[in-house]
């Protein structure tokens, strides 16, 4: 199609689908996905807008919308194209094997007596077997929670508590980068707080062997052998949640997103065929790890309910070589590239040259999310990564929208940044002020103005959170907080610059700087920290940290080693503070408020405009933090 229709249609189909959404979404409900009963009424929602359910009493199955539905037609097919970190390790599996596969562990699942609504976590490498896992939950209508295996355990134990569930399901090791991972070690570990759990299947990934408990600890491949590939999915309705997924705040503990079943995989399967103008005999790449919510909406859900062929990868781009994904994009012919700009900069990093022995011929669009794509990170991914022959998706969303909301659409080949930024269908954006009114304003936060099919149904075991966080105004309007900030550019369309809350985001993963700081005051030394973002040339923001220390503690090379372990344990190593700056106390309002608007200044290198330090009670620190500063260059 040439340019101009493919806008045109794009231009309808909007439109369409602001002004009566009912039958736009009518339309496309049965386009996109196979039902098993139909729905009684399109959309309802709460006078305050803050609760929607879309297809009422509807029923359908998520797995047989990503399987069966594929089996006439494409049961030959390759479902998954499958390469482990050690780059000769490969396996392909076509939609009937999969579809036997999620069969087969549906039913070891049941024997373990998981039922539909039950919560199942799961703590994988991205390998085939996690997919299985998480469509065989969706098979039988329990709710996956899917881990990242780079979380410690104590994060894993505050998720599985969260979750109350029973069964886990996890693998010996993982492989990244030629180290082995001890994967079911660290389940082992969080789950002596763990109670409730009963059973935990073990995927034999590696050759190493694993401590296997008796009566509780079952090897998928074991249980598998025994296990009938006959299994029907289960009727759920279309409200009745799909998945949880953790992400973090700017405050408190992980947040439990929760997913719907109809409207999720609705907008991911609309949005991956408009956005990746998708084609039978493409082969898509996501780069992201299942864990993510890119992996579960962008990996597994949208591109599968489409009967596409993915590619699913263990490892990191930079093994053996940074050459690895180009390798990659030439082995299987990849058509389309989805990745973030983190990636894209550590391999700007390690030099051009590792470009040279590919031709990177077979793509056609590349994709980025995450985070803001940077001028610099954009032209390399456009003039060196594609040669300028692929236009270049930058699309924003979150855990919480379930699938892309804004981005480029696949015609616009451009050779400017971040031009004419489009919302999905549905989606309808504006800004607000810091008082939450709209304005009119070309800078403001983001909002979402109406309800859309694949917006979270609310944060897991906690609605008061939910609405606190994402509806602050909802006495008036009722629009969707996104917690970013977003302005409108040259083209008149709308670009997120960035958080406005207290989150990081650290090489394209949120972290709540509370979570940092509660990890570092455990530490019997620490009086206080507290911890904000900077800029930093790979990850997009580093983590710099304040800390005071008690009298008679000293913050040398022990200190710092043993403060970062501490993270590393309390959550993760990616979480590990870049910078840790030492003070002897934090600068504090009267009312003792942490005053982060300086902080923030200080570590970004901005000390001409501190702001007004008037209402401290200690400002003084604030002149002794500046000084204090280049000791600490970054
Ligand atoms: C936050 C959501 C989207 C799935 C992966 C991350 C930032 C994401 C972009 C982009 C500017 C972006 C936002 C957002 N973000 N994509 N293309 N341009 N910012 O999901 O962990 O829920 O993070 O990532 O700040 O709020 P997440």
């Amino acid at each position: 199609m040439k340019s101009n229709s493919i806008n045109e249609k794009y231009n309808s189909l909007y439109e369409w689908s602001i002004k009566d959404p009912i039958n736009f979404w009518s339309e496309q409900a049965g386009h996109f996905v196979e039902w098993m009963r139909p729905w009684t009424d399109v959309l309802k929602k709460s006078d305050d807008k803050t609760h929607a359910k879309w297809f009422l009493n509807a029923e359908l199955n998520v797995s047989s919308n990503c399987l069966d539905r594929h089996l006439i037609k494409r049961g030959d097919k390759t479902a998954i194209i499958w390469e482990g970190d050690d780059p000769d390790d490969r396996r392909q599996m076509s939609y009937r094997d999969l579809y036997k596969e999620v069969c087969k562990f549906s039913n070891v699942l049941k024997s373990l007596n998981v039922n539909k609504g039950d919560r199942v976590c799961i703590y994988m490498p991205n390998i085939i077997e996690t997919a299985v896992a998480m469509l065989a939950c969706a098979r039988l209508g329990a709710i996956h929670s899917v881990i990242f295996g780079g979380f410690s355990s104590n994060a894993l134990k505050d998720r599985i508590i969260d979750t109350q569930c029973k069964v886990v399901i996890t693998a010996n090791e993982g492989r990244r980068g030629g180290k082995n991972i001890p994967i079911k070690n660290i389940i082992d570990e969080a789950l002596i707080d763990c109670p409730l759990i009963e059973k935990v299947v073990v995927v034999k990934h590696t050759q190493s062997d694993a401590n296997m408990i008796a009566d509780r600890d079952v090897w998928y491949h074991e249980a598998m052998q025994q296990s009938s590939d006959v299994c029907n999915a289960e009727a759920v309705e279309s409200s009745d949640p799909l998945f949880i997924l953790y992400t973090s705040g700017s405050t408190g503990k992980p947040k439990g997103i929760l997913h719907s079943s109809a409207g999720y995989l609705l907008h991911c399967s609309i949005t991956f065929q408009h956005v990746f103008d998708y084609k039978e005999d493409d082969v898509y790449w996501c780069t992201a790890d299942l864990a993510w919510i890119t992996g579960h909406s962008y990996v597994l859900y949208g591109p599968l309910s489409m009967g596409a062929t993915i590619v699913l990868y263990e490892g990191v781009p930079t093994y053996p070589t940074a050459s690895r994904y180009w390798e990659m994009i030439d082995r299987y012919n990849v058509t389309t590239l989805y990745t973030a700009p983190t990636i894209l900069r550590t391999l700007v990093g390690m030099g051009e040259s590792y470009l040279n022995d590919s031709s990177r011929e077979s793509l056609r669009l590349l994709g980025s999310v995450g985070e803001p794509i940077d001028a610099d990170t954009w032209n390399w991914y456009f003039t060196k990564v594609g040669k300028k022959q692929c236009p270049i998706l930058d699309t924003w969303w979150q855990t919480e929208t379930g699938g892309i909301m804004l981005s480029q659409l696949p015609h616009m080949i451009t050779e400017k940044c971040g031009e004419e930024v489009k919302p999905m269908f549905g989606i309808v954006p504006d800004l607000v002020d810091d008082n939450e009114k709209l304005t009119t304003e070309k800078v403001g936060n983001l909002v979402i103005k109406e309800p859309w099919p694949g917006q979270m149904l609310t944060i897991y075991n906690d609605a008061k959170r939910f609405e606190e966080t994402y509806f602050t105004n909802r006495k008036h309007g009722g629009y969707y907080l996104a917690g970013d900030r977003a302005l409108y550019n040259e083209k008149g369309t709308l670009r997120v610059t960035g958080r406005s809350d207290d989150t990081l985001n650290v090489a394209g993963h949120l972290i709540g700087s509370t979570e940092i700081e509660a990890a570092l005051i455990k530490h019997e030394a620490v009086a206080e920290a507290a911890v904000v973002g900077y800029p930093h040339p790979v990850k997009g923001q580093g983590i710099y940290a304040y800390v005071a220390l008690i009298n008679e503690y000293e913050p040398d090379e022990s200190m710092i080693g043993e403060l970062l372990q501490l993270v590393k344990t309390e959550i993760s190593g990616i979480a590990k503070p870049d910078v840790l700056h030492w003070t002897p106390e934090l600068p504090k309002t009267r009312s003792g408020k942490v005053m982060r608007r300086i902080l923030r200044k200080i570590s970004n290198n901005e000390f001409d405009d501190v702001g007004d330090t008037s209402t401290l009670v200690n400002p003084e620190i604030v002149q002794f933090l500046i000084t204090s500063r280049a000791q600490y260059g970054v």
